[in-house]
């Protein structure tokens, strides 16, 4: 890791296990960037304690201390602008992100979800998909926008269903292509030089 490197912010809830996917490759030289802050809106997940262990600098940013949404936005860009954060990794952040952070951060934060998108946006993405009957499932990185789950599409990977696949199963499979498809997708966009035609993102 290089301070040389673009800054980047994590914004997680939760367990963390992209967020250390992300760790991961930036100490095995995949993924060229400095993870400057990671930021949570609950106290209590686990992500923050893997990224001190990282020495990571870390902030609780709780839904509640902020009287809006908006303020809410306004809280969580003036942190990261602070600490010169270029690009922004949603990682498992449950929280909706109005125009206020996605205006300030157009094109520069991305998502990962554990669906292959449009199929199955929000909660239980897996349990959807079982639902659903569908025989292949996967994850999507996608760039993000005030709609929920549906910015342009970055990178997708896939699994199959198998016939005796629960929502925990069909998770763990998913959560693997999520580990394996996020850090290059952050490399490809940190790299530049892609356009968004439409909808779709294209790279050099
Ligand atoms: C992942 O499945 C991610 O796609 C979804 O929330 C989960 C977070 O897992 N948005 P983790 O905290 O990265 O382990």
């Amino acid at each position: 890791m290089s301070d040389a490197f673009p800054s980047i912010g994590v914004l997680i809830s939760g367990r963390g296990s992209n967020l250390q996917a992300l760790i991961d490759a930036t100490r095995d030289g995949t993924l060229r960037a400095s993870i400057r802050v990671v930021v949570s809106n609950r106290a209590g997940a686990a992500g923050l304690a893997k990224a001190e262990a990282a020495g990571i600098e870390t902030v609780v940013l709780p839904n509640r201390s902020v009287p809006t949404r908006d303020a809410y936005d306004a809280a969580l860009v003036e942190l990261l602008r602070e600490r010169g954060v270029r690009l922004v990794c949603l990682a498992g952040f449950m929280r909706l992100l109005g125009t206020p952070f996605c205006a300030a951060f157009a094109g520069a934060a991305l998502n990962v979800h554990p669906s292959l998108l449009p199929a199955f946006p929000g909660i239980d993405a897996q349990s959807q998909a079982l639902a659903y009957g569908v025989k292949v499932a996967g994850a999507t990185v996608h760039l993000v926008t005030p709609d929920l789950d549906a910015g342009p599409i970055v990178a997708q990977g896939t699994v199959p269903v198998l016939e005796t696949d629960s929502a925990e199963t069909l998770s763990a499979r998913v959560l693997a292509v999520e580990h394996r498809i996020y850090p290059p997708a952050v490399q490809r966009v940190l790299n530049g030089g892609w356009t968004v035609v439409g909808r779709r993102v294209r790279f050099p």
